[in-house]
């Protein structure tokens, strides 16, 4: 007989005598959405095993058994097989909890939920230790230097997460994701759903970090940076992170407002975020909570009035078109598309605060989804042409070729075809002229 568990005896009870477990739909959820693959077994076969209750002043809470009681009351049966146990305080109950539920395939973010219990548990465990010895006089061991190590190797073999070196990762990405950070977040979602491992959303965070102290930018204007996952949600359209890093570290301070008007999965969030600007984010069809729907040929919201630099790496008339929801700039003509570009200079010069930036990331259009009769479009220079025209001054014309956006075969049909492939990305940066002050002729403090 297990220490924890105590002693049993089965007894059929009612149904409505048995109260779920808190503990248990904490870790492990509701189970009332779970029971669809048991229910026909319940419906043929009757409840197979025993559930496992303990006596309660108030009736029968259950240890183990939630999805068979739902299947049980969703059939109508009045009562079930129960496995009484004796289990008198409530660490045994949710160490008992945590065994019977060993065995059952979890996603990483019940695994982490049995490991925080666990950690409570053994913290409650060891300050139990600790009294008993301090009233007998032994020593306190309390700051034994490998006593951390074997709490978390014994806590990762408990939930069956490796040893404790990748125990300690995956608690670091959990406890960022306990914070809000989107970015742990979704590498919590990644792992439960089995697409990541632990490492790699661990490598994810780590790299997080490359912007902030110690960052050591270009001074070159051309700026051929990588994609990295650590930054931004998977998205058809996401840039390097790095573009945005320079952008900010050029053109912004510590604190300013930055707004990016279509963004996507979110680059320059996790890229402000990390370099300690405020940002706000728009889409039109936003893939994060912390992107706000807007639809930015209205204008720019109030919010982000007095902003220091609008960071705008729109979608492009056609191109890539397929990958976009209907509705939104990837799917207007040309003529549009310019006309776009004309309000978003109109409405940046009265957002962005005196002397504030645009930077307006556009590539240029070349084989792909050129519109018939056309053998080139040079969004670059239409870009340019929309922001001076709306009063903004040249800071400075930014080279940031792609990289590796063409397939082999792609390269090898341009070859035989004779065409040359398009690698050509700007980022046209315009500041807006300092306002002044009508009445000392001198720039207002912020510019
Ligand atoms: C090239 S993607 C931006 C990618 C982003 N820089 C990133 O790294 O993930 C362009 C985005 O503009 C959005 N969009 C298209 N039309 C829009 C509109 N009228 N207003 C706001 N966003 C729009 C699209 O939904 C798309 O997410």
């Amino acid at each position: 007989m297990s220490p924890t568990l105590g002693r049993s005896t089965i007894q059929n009870i009612s149904t409505q005598e048995i109260t779920a477990n808190p503990f248990s739909i904490n870790l492990y959820g509701e189970t009332a959405s779970e029971i669809d693959d048991l229910i026909d077994s319940v419906r043929v076969h009757g409840i197979l095993v025993a559930l496992v209750v303990v006596a309660d002043p108030l009736g029968w809470t259950l240890i183990s058994g939630h999805r068979r009681l739902e299947c049980a009351r969703a059939l109508g049966m009045n009562d079930v097989p129960c496995e009484v146990r004796t289990i008198p305080d409530d660490v045994s109950r949710r160490r008992a909890i945590l065994e019977y539920n060993r065995q059952r395939r979890k996603t990483f973010s019940q695994l982490m939920r049995e490991a925080d219990a666990l950690e409570q548990i053994l913290g409650q465990e060891a300050l139990s230790r600790r009294n008993a010895n301090l009233r007998q006089n032994l020593p306190d061991r309390r700051n034994s230097d490998n006593r951390q190590g074997r709490t978390d190797d014994q806590i990762a073999r408990s939930i069956g997460l490796g040893g404790k070196d990748i125990y300690r990762q995956a608690r670091a990405i959990w406890t960022m994701a306990l914070t809000g950070d989107s970015r742990a977040c979704s590498g919590v979602s990644q792992l439960d759903s089995g697409t990541k491992t632990v490492h790699a959303a661990y490598k994810d965070l780590r790299r997080r970090g490359q912007f902030g102290v110690g960052f050591r930018p270009t001074p070159y204007d051309v700026w051929a940076f990588r994609h990295d996952r650590a930054f931004g949600v998977p998205h058809p359209g996401s840039i390097p992170p790095a573009i945005v890093a320079h952008a900010l570290h050029y053109y912004t301070e510590v604190g300013d407002l930055v707004v990016d008007p279509t963004a996507g999965g979110g680059t320059t969030l996790d890229v402000c975020q990390s370099m300690g600007r405020t940002c706000l984010a728009y889409d039109l069809n936003p893939v994060r909570p912390e992107i706000l729907t807007h639809d930015i040929r209205q204008g720019f919201p109030a919010e982000a009035s007095g902003a220091s630099l609008i960071f705008c790496d729109p979608p492009y008339h056609t191109m890539l078109a397929e990958k976009y929801e209907p509705g939104g700039l990837a799917h207007a003509d040309l003529q549009e598309w310019c006309a776009f570009l004309e309000g978003l200079g109109r409405d940046a010069m009265a957002t962005l605060k005196s002397g504030g930036y645009i930077a307006l990331l556009l590539a240029n259009q070349t084989e792909k989804d050129v519109p018939a009769g056309q053998g080139y479009i040079d969004h670059v220079f239409l870009g340019y042409g929309a922001l001076q025209a709306a009063g903004f001054m040249p800071e400075r014309r930014i080279s940031c070729p792609m990289d590796g956006s063409y397939l082999p075969q792609h390269v090898r049909r341009a070859r035989v075809e004779g065409r040359m492939l398009g690698q050509v990305r700007d980022l046209i940066v315009m500041r807006k002229p300092l306002e002044i002050s009508q009445s000392s002729g001198s720039p207002p403090a912020n510019s």
